[in-house]
């Protein structure tokens, strides 16, 4: 899914009287930090413009791969979400994606800085619905306790950017405060993978039900050069398009997510692992079932399967 069109002008107005070569420059400093500082605890994005940077170069895609996850989510989780803490919340991209998934009455963005806190709230003015209804506060996970509960707690990609140390720490703060609904969506690399099989361990030892991507509480089956992640399609705004250098009007976002109920829950019985392979009257798709990791051939005579395989995408259930 694509920025909401108030949320894209307002990103785009933020950067309209800056230089190109002066954007380009602050985007290669934010690339580089998170190419060689994630996962240290260190502070990444902190000045105005850094952040300003980020919505443009970031925040489409963090948007995208949020709305993807909470779309699968909301597949298999029908409870009323009326509030929404978005913990790390950056310029807000899962606070906009929830809200438009859920539509909950309440949205509390919790952020350590006050360069991300200053942009996500400004960039919320776009759409006073959006705005009235949200509050932003200075908050850091490790030092600090959630206030209040909330239906669904929401984290993107912030926990790869915490020390593996304090991994657990943080998830047991989350689900401390969630009522209902816990989701965490991470970058689609082998580390983002990892952060997500820890906290889905810690979630499967306390009492955490398992909602989606996941169609067994068994260790994950795929092997350790392996890693289980989605795309989501977003499309480049000119901008984007100018300030990436690409060729293509669109990129695909590579993300990582779990998602845990407080109760019982569906979930799905057949996730498309691979994207399906198709040919004349036959599709392929690799498989994570309740009891296997396994490659499927569906023929037209498996009927609605086979109509439905054919469509899928990485990622969907069946
Ligand atoms: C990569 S950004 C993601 C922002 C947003 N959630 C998104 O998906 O676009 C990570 C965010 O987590 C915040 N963050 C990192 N460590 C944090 C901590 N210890 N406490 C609170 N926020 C933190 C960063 O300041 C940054 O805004």
């Amino acid at each position: 899914m694509d920025l909401p069109i108030e949320l894209k002008s307002a990103v785009e107005n933020l950067v309209e009287n800056k230089s190109m070569s002066e954007l380009k420059a602050a985007s290669k400093i934010i690339t580089d930090k998170y190419r060689n500082e994630s996962g240290k605890g260190k502070k990444l994005v902190t000045d105005k413009l850094d952040a300003e940077v980020y919505s443009v170069y970031r925040m489409p895609a963090t948007f995208g791969a949020c709305s993807d996850a909470l779309s699968y989510v909301s597949e298999f989780y029908s409870e009323s979400i009326d509030s929404v803490t978005d913990v790390g919340a950056g310029s807000g991209a899962a606070s906009w994606a929830s809200d438009i998934v859920f539509e909950p009455a309440k949205i509390t963005c919790l952020e350590r800085e006050k360069a991300m806190r200053d942009l996500g709230s400004k960039l919320m003015e776009s759409d006073p619905s959006v705005s009235s209804k949200t509050t932003w506060s200075s908050f850091d996970i490790i030092k600090d306790e959630i206030e209040e509960s909330s239906d669904l707690v929401i984290a993107s990609y912030m926990f790869n950017e915490l020390d593996p140390d304090n991994i657990r720490s943080s998830i047991a703060k989350l689900w401390d405060k969630t009522d209902k609904l816990l989701v965490i969506i991470e970058p689609g690399t082998p580390k983002g993978f990892s952060v997500i099989s820890t906290i889905r361990s810690y979630l499967l030892e306390n009492n955490g039900y398992l909602v989606a991507p996941c169609t067994h509480n068994n260790p994950c089956r795929l092997s350790s050069d392996d890693w289980c992640h989605f795309t989501c399609r977003v499309q480049r705004s000119k901008l984007h398009k100018l300030l990436k250098d690409a060729d293509v009007p669109y990129e695909d976002e590579k993300y990582s997510y779990i998602a845990f109920s407080k109760t019982p829950c569906d979930r799905a019985k057949m996730r498309v692992l691979r994207h399906p392979y198709i040919t004349k009257g036959q599709v392929d798709v690799t498989l994570c079932t309740e009891t296997e990791n396994t490659k499927v051939t569906f023929r037209k005579r498996d009927g609605d399967l086979y109509k439905k395989a054919k469509k899928a995408k990485q990622g969907d259930s069946l």
